[in-house]
């Protein structure tokens, strides 16, 4: 006998744990199904940002963060470290310490909610009068129904023709994030946010670390002004960066004892390189989780990325069959995803679920940290939008200067007539932090001026913030 629910979603990751929680919490009977294993074969949920995402790869920026300021910037506040050493094994294992306590935590939450949760793949069967039919593969195979499904299967990484992922010597980001020791040379290809995040923990612990990028512009989806601070900060930093190439082949090689991996490419003027280094981690995208969906069996409609096909309620071209985060289009965040999941579990239950696509932060982890939401100035220029700017750096702040960390500076971009808040954007200490008082002031529709007027706490960097909407009227206090 198959058992029978009112919502069945496919994938424990941020959007369809949260949308089994919402769900439940709505007074629905739920199903959650999610294949990931730990390394005992046992359940794992939450997905990539859990496993090998957000969390392990927030974990080794701060641990290698630690180590970059104890070898470089104790000092400077009088504390003289000697014998200082890294253990990155034992870093490694605190990593996944912290991934199955958030593991733990989300089965936790299941009990908490009564959600039931099956270990297993989940894959449609058919449609039939009481619901869908979903088969739970693994060890103990079962058939569930539901009137709604969820499909929240994530993406993975997308790799290059003729280097297939090894994880040893070419590696995804799941490779990167278990490396035992810092290679000498490491080769990066593509400098998105897993590329300059892995790259920055790798080149702390010691790598020499080389950037390829096929685009000529550095970062291009941020705001142009920020790109370039934070290109010249990673160059500073002693990253290898190299705009406009043209990958090539890519091998694996050995010589002796010593293997390593050669890339032949071709640079922004033309000339043939080859790049020869210990270790290579390919980070140029993610692709959507579809195979072993069978979402044929139901005529569930994919987009020509592979995508699951929504409307922007998440909707698919299935009655009450819905599809939430990095399986459908739109950025591939875990925030988004969780969106996503909580709107579509109150629109099942007929409520007004929403989620404002304007207002999603984005935060590349790295030191100093990026962080904007809402329009750039070059999107600005590009719709033909007038609008007023404003920034305010760091180094004008008393916190930063107590922190020893001026680098940055926080940029308010404004409505010409209006003064509504059209764009953040921040690189600097905290961004992650400071961002968040940008996404409510444009959820609420705030101006500039509404920042410029709030009351910010002494000394803080959030008084850059302040100080930046007032630099949209140009009448900053402190600079
Ligand atoms: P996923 O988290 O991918 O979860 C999908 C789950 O479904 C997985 O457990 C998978 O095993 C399971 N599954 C797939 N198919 C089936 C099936 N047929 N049956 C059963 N289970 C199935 N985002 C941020 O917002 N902040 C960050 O700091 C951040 N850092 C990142 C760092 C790295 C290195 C990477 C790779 C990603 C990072 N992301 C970050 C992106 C974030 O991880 C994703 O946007 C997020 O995980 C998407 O959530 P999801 O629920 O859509 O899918
Ligand atoms: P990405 O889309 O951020 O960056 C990929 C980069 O690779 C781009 O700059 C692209 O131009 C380049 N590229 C593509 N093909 C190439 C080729 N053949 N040769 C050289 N360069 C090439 O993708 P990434 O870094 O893999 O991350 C995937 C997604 O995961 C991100 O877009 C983001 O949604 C999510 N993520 C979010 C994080 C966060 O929020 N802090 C952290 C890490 C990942």
């Amino acid at each position: 006998m198959s058992q029978q629910f009112d919502v069945i979603v496919i994938g424990a990751g941020p959007g369809g744990y949260i949308a089994a929680i919402r769900a439940a919490q709505l007074g629905f009977k739920v199903a959650c199904i999610d294949e990931w294993k730990n390394a005992k074969g046992g359940p794992a949920p939450g997905g990539t940002c859990t496993n090998v995402g957000c969390i392990p790869s927030k974990a080794l920026l701060q641990s290698s963060e630690h180590y970059e300021q104890a070898a470089h910037h104790f000092a400077d506040h009088g504390i003289n470290v000697e014998g200082l050493s890294i253990d990155v094994p034992k870093m490694i294992g605190r990593k996944d310490t912290v991934v199955k306590q958030n593991n733990d935590g989300i089965l936790y939450l299941f009990k908490k909610n009564k959600v039931s949760f099956f270990h297993g793949r989940g894959s449609f069967v058919k449609a039939g009068e009481g619901g869908y039919e979903v088969a739970v593969g693994g060890e103990k195979p079962e058939t569930l129904v539901g009137k709604h499904v969820v499909v929240a299967t994530g993406s993975s990484a997308r790799g290059l023709p003729g280097a297939a992922f090894d994880e040893k010597l070419i590696l995804s980001n799941e490779g990167a994030l278990a490396l035992t020791e810092a290679p000498k040379k490491l080769g990066v290809i593509g400098s998105g946010v897993i590329g300059l995040e892995m790259g920055s923990v790798w080149r702390r612990l010691g790598a020499e670390v080389t950037v390829l990028e096929a685009m000529p512009t550095f970062l291009a989806a941020v705001d142009e002004q920020v790109a370039k601070e934070a290109q010249k900060v990673f160059i500073k930093q002693g990253i290898k960066l190299q705009l406009g190439v043209k990958i090539g082949e890519i091998k694996t090689t050995k010589k002796g004892k010593a293997t390593g991996v050669s890339v032949a490419y071709t640079d922004a003027s033309g000339a043939a390189q080859t790049l020869e280094v210990d270790k290579l981690i390919v980070s140029i995208g993610r692709v959507p989780n579809t195979n072993g969906l069978n979402a044929e069996a139901v005529g569930l409609k994919l987009d020509e990325r592979g995508a699951i096909l929504v409307d922007d309620d998440c909707k698919t071209n299935l009655p009450n069959v819905w599809a939430v985060g990095d399986v459908v289009r739109g950025p591939m965040l875990a925030h988004k995803a969780e969106e996503e999941g909580v709107a579509v579990a109150e629109r099942i239950a007929g409520q007004h679920g929403h989620v404002d696509f304007n207002t999603i932060p984005w935060v590349i982890y790295t030191s100093p940290e990026i962080a904007w939401v809402g329009k750039t100035e070059q999107a600005l220029k590009a719709e033909g939008r007038p609008y007023k700017a404003g920034s305010f750096p760091f180094i004008a702040n008393g916190r930063a200067r107590a922190l020893g960390d001026t680098t940055g500076f926080v940029k308010f971009l404004a409505d010409e007539k209006t003064d509504e808040i059209l764009g953040v954007h921040i690189i600097g200490p905290f961004a992650s932090e400071l961002i968040s008082e940008a996404v409510v002031a444009m959820s609420f529709k705030a101006s500039a001026e509404d920042i410029a007027r709030i009351c910010h706490a002494h000394p803080s960097l959030s008084e850059a913030t302040k100080e930046a909407a007032l630099a949209v009227d140009k009448r900053t206090l402190n600079f």
